[in-house]
């Protein structure tokens, strides 16, 4: 399935010449996605099926019901179309992997593609052939729920993130699932964080930010995509001819098929730009969406709409040859359909979760290398709401998964340390409020060498419509926290969380912290694995933790302004005097009440080595781009793992451009005292942006950075004319 968008020749003839044999409401067929698990549609589902009213199901995954829709679209019907059967498999299916922010964390693509690749066996197995995923939505407030299923503030992150799942899903072998990207656009510019909410974005912004994901994913082969359900600028996009028409297929000539999302279709009333659903379903039909999710609306009203003259049959051909050619395209009605086996070697899949779990844990603080323990760690006193819940620690999106598999951190612990491990949850949710149990808890830890805290959300808490305004550790989780920190016991905090939360006062307090997001089905063993050492910690964050809520968006590759804060022009609140007069104080682009920076910035994570960057120099530098190399250290007293980060800015553009870029990422493991030699070559298109009306690579100078995280200083300026 991975061709360039354009080259779907073959596919495409082979849907005209069956678009000429299908009636009108075949046709239409075609274009209608149902609920498989809706009661009222799964009655009637096999006589739709026969009679061609219906092209594709989402939601049924028991093997057998699959194999017997298929077998009645393709013996019982006239034409033998194959049905797609969708299923949302967002980070898993069967055995569950970090949630996506958590494998953008791992900055590692062969392991996203290869998580996806065992994610398109499990669903395939049980006769699912298209995925919802990946979710490539830029994300940059904490505060939307959907940021769990995202990979993070960053463009160049995303794009390469969402190309390994894509080529995981669609990884030519018989097992492979059709990948639809989602949510076409700008969706994670949600106001205020609230999901389903308005978006405004100018075009500037949408190109280089929110746009660049999407092409790069459409290049690496993906041939289905799904409008958001906000509006974008005014014009909701499910009903969007700008985003359906001008710039996916003129602009990017894309051959595939557009579904939308669930419902979106006759939502375009209650957005207030149609009449009814009805004028929803013509609106979306001429918007260019082949496929009404749920809807009903092209099942009720597109006929109608053809036969009384109002929309031409030529929209109908158009959208109809777009969903065969995808069909043709993705190999259904070349593919002998055969039982459905067990899963895919559990084994295999379980490792693959284990490390996948392992390389998303980001070290945030490690005092006086508290971690990794040692095995003569002593006693460990576990405590938090999320210790021991073998469901909460998977996070959003998990209907399939198998639960018997998932272990907790408590069950990984007790198997390592037997007698030496105390377990109290204290608080039985992450929302309770209640630290009646403290008592005992403090009794425990006393009687231990170490505690450990695992905290966070519930995964409730994030996903779809789960949106919070206090991006805080929910219910009295900091105050215990606080609590077990006073007993002056060594204290690791672990948080689970499908956002980055504000936890400024936790990282004060606690003597290490690792961020673990949602880790999945091998969460303990992972977590167990990284605090003992035995494997490396090496997740990067790929989103800014904030401070303050109040500094949300806040992401490392904001504009430089005219007026950007320095050490010598920011002030604090308690540095003005009492009946100061009004000044422009410092002059400069910050709030009052919190330092600029974030808490921890994007790219950041420590490692169980050191590591030293030094001798950044140019290679080269000419008419095709510039390469960079730089020496890398292990100072430290273990061997750890780096992910070294190279960062640009365009200094003098057109536009103004962001403060820094990341370009280019490569993983090295050093031996204590090893170093290396890494190098990064960037071409002119890498330069590129848009600047408001195209898309250009402007001569002049740039400034380079390498290092460990999007604060690196070590830099160099290029000249590129
Ligand atoms: C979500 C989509 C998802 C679809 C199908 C919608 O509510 O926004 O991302 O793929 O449901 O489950």
């Amino acid at each position: 399935m991975e061709r360039p968008v354009v080259a779907l020749v073959g596919a495409r003839s082979r849907a005209e010449r069956l678009l000429d044999k299908l009636s009108l409401s075949e046709k239409i067929g075609q274009l209608v996605l149902v609920d498989g698990a809706d009661e009222n549609v799964s009655q009637s589902l096999h006589r739709a099926v026969a009679e061609g009213r219906v092209g594709s199901v989402i939601n049924e995954v028991d093997p057998l019901k699959v194999a017997k829709l298929q077998r009645i679209a393709r013996e019982e019907t006239a034409h033998g179309i194959p049905l797609l059967i969708g299923r949302d498999v967002i980070h898993g299916f069967k055995t569950i992997f970090p949630i996506p922010l958590g494998l953008a964390a791992t900055w590692n693509e062969e392991l996203v593609e290869a998580c996806a690749k065992t994610s398109a066996e499990e669903a395939a197995h049980h006769g699912v052939n298209w995925t919802f995923a990946p979710m490539i939505d830029v994300s940059r407030d904490p505060r939307w729920g959907r940021i769990a299923e995202s990979f993070g503030e960053d463009p160049y992150l995303t794009a390469r993130m969402g190309t390994a799942m894509v080529r995981g899903f669609q990884n030519g072998t018989e097992d492979q699932l059709l990948s639809c990207l989602k949510h076409f656009a700008g969706y994670g510019a949600s106001e205020s964080g609230k999901d389903y909410d308005t978006t405004n974005i100018p075009e500037i912004e949408l190109r280089n930010v929110y746009l660049p994901p999407f092409k790069a994913c459409l290049d690496a082969g993906a041939l289905t995509i799904m409008p958001s359900f906000s509006d974008l600028n005014g014009i909701p996009a499910s009903g969007n001819a700008w985003l359906m028409r001008d710039l996916l297929r003129g602009e990017w000539c894309f051959a595939g098929f557009v579904v939308s999302d669930w419902c979106s279709i006759p939502q375009l009333a209650m957005h207030g730009v149609v009449e009814n659903e009805r004028d929803a379903a013509l609106q979306a039909a001429r918007a260019g969406v082949n496929m009404d999710m749920v809807g009903g609306s092209y099942a009720t009203h597109l006929e109608a709409l053809v036969e009384n003259g109002i929309l031409a049959p030529a929209v109908i051909d158009e959208l109809v040859r777009e969903v065969l050619t995808v069909k043709f395209e993705a190999g259904l009605f070349d593919s002998v359909p055969r039982p459905m086996r067990p899963t895919a070697s559990p084994d295999q899949a379980t490792s693959l979760a284990l490390r996948a779990a392992q390389e998303s844990l980001v070290l945030l603080k490690n005092n006086d290398g508290l971690l990794p323990f040692s095995a003569d760690s002593g006693k460990v006193c576990l405590l938090g709401p999320l210790a021991d819940q073998a469901y909460e620690q998977l996070g959003t999106w998990v209907f399939d998964a198998d639960l018997s598999r998932s272990v907790s951190v408590k069950d990984a612990f007790a198997q390592r340390l037997g007698d030496r491990l105390s377990f109290d949850c204290v608080l039985k949710t992450s929302r309770d409020k209640s630290l009646a149990g403290l008592d005992q808890a403090r009794q425990l830890a006393r009687e231990c060498d170490h505690v450990v805290l695992v905290l966070g959300e519930e995964s409730i808490l994030s996903g779809e419509a789960h949106c919070r305004a206090d991006v805080g550790l929910p219910g009295a989780q900091a105050s215990l926290v606080s609590e077990m920190s006073s007993l002056g016991k060594p204290v690791v905090v672990v948080v689970m969380a499908g956002r980055p939360l504000v936890i400024s006062d936790v990282v004060r307090e606690a003597d290490a912290v690792v961020y673990a997001w949602h880790p999945g089905t091998m969460a303990g063993p992972a977590i167990c694995n990284v605090l003992f050492g035995d494997a490396d910690v090496r997740g990067r964050l790929p989103v800014s933790l904030p401070r303050a809520a109040g500094q949300i968006p806040i992401y490392y590759a904001h504009g430089h302004t005219g007026k950007p804060v320095t050490a010598d022009t920011l002030v604090h609140i308690d540095d003005i005097a009492p009946g100061a007069p009004q000044t422009s104080i410092g002059n400069a682009s910050f709030h009052l009440d919190v330092h600029p920076s974030p808490l921890f910035p994007f790219g950041f994570g420590l490692s169980y080595g050191r590591f030293l960057y030094k001798d950044l120099h140019l290679i080269t530098a000419g008419a095709k781009g510039f390469e960079v190399a730089v020496n890398v250290a292990n100072i430290g007293e273990r061997a750890g793992s780096e992910t070294v980060q190279l960062y640009t800015r365009d200094l003098v553009a057109s536009a103004t451009r962001p403060v820094r870029e990341l370009k280019a990422h490569k993983h090295i493991r050093l031996d204590a005292g090893e170093h290396r030699e890494v190098r990064f070559a960037l071409t002119r298109e890498d330069l590129k942006f848009f600047n408001g009306s195209e898309y250009v690579f402007e001569p002049g100078r740039f400034r380079v950075w390498v290092g460990a995280d999007s604060t690196a200083s070590l830099s160099l300026e290029v000249q590129l004319d």
